[in-house]
């Protein structure tokens, strides 16, 4: 069943990016209705490289503003929760369990680790995008940037983790004049052909 127009609105053609955000805070049950909507769309052999990590309190925002971009600090200053999304490059040590008909893939992904990282961050990526979504679905928006330092957010949060961070969400209600106009998007012909 097609869902209806609002739904449609909310996830994809009236939802926009937000560049700051209101007072109003984010339950933990958000978060994880968040976590639990994303556990579900597909990855490549089922296996589910996302890592989140949620950054709320004073300490951990005082450790990840100084790795963003000048431009991008007031926006997570302003965010009451900013979503850390990385890719574990042990992977595929779960794959066993997770794809059991394809377990010979976790040796494949050990032997060959820049395949491994591919694999991960391809699958992360769509990862990250569903994450995009599932908040819009929970009601809030987000925010996401990849201008931040990669190698020092995973020295600073993952250090003793082969997580490797590939973007930062902000999260929360919109604030005030929290986008500009809309930008345009390519027209139907020019990004699909059929034949
Ligand atoms: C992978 C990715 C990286 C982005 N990086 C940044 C960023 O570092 N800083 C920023 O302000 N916006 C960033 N954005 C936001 C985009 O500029 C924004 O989503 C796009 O212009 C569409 O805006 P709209 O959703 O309001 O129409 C990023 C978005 C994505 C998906």
């Amino acid at each position: 069943m097609r869902i209806d127009r609002q739904a449609e609105e909310q996830l994809f053609t009236a939802a926009r990016t937000a560049k700051s955000f209101s007072d109003e805070p984010v339950s933990d049950a958000q978060l994880r209705a968040i976590a639990e909507l994303v556990r579900w769309p597909p990855t490549m052999a089922n296996s589910q490289p996302l890592r989140v990590a949620f950054i709320r309190s004073p300490r951990a925002r005082e450790r990840l503003i100084p790795l963003l971009t000048a431009p991008n600090r007031p926006k997570t200053a302003s965010a009451p929760v900013a979503a850390i999304l990385a890719v574990d490059l042990e992977f595929h040590e779960h794959i066993p369990r997770l794809y059991p008909h394809g377990a010979h893939l976790r040796d494949r992904f050990c032997a060959d680790a820049a395949g491994g990282e591919r694999a991960a961050t391809f699958s992360g990526a769509m990862q990250a995008g569903y994450f995009i979504l599932a908040a819009r679905a929970v009601g809030l928006a987000a925010g996401p940037m990849l201008g931040f330092d990669q190698v020092a957010v995973d020295a600073e949060f993952f250090p003793d983790r082969p997580w490797k961070s590939i973007l930062v969400v902000n999260l929360g209600r919109p604030g005030e004049r929290p986008w500009r106009e809309r930008l345009p998007r390519l027209d139907h012909d020019e990004f699909v052909e059929h034949h």
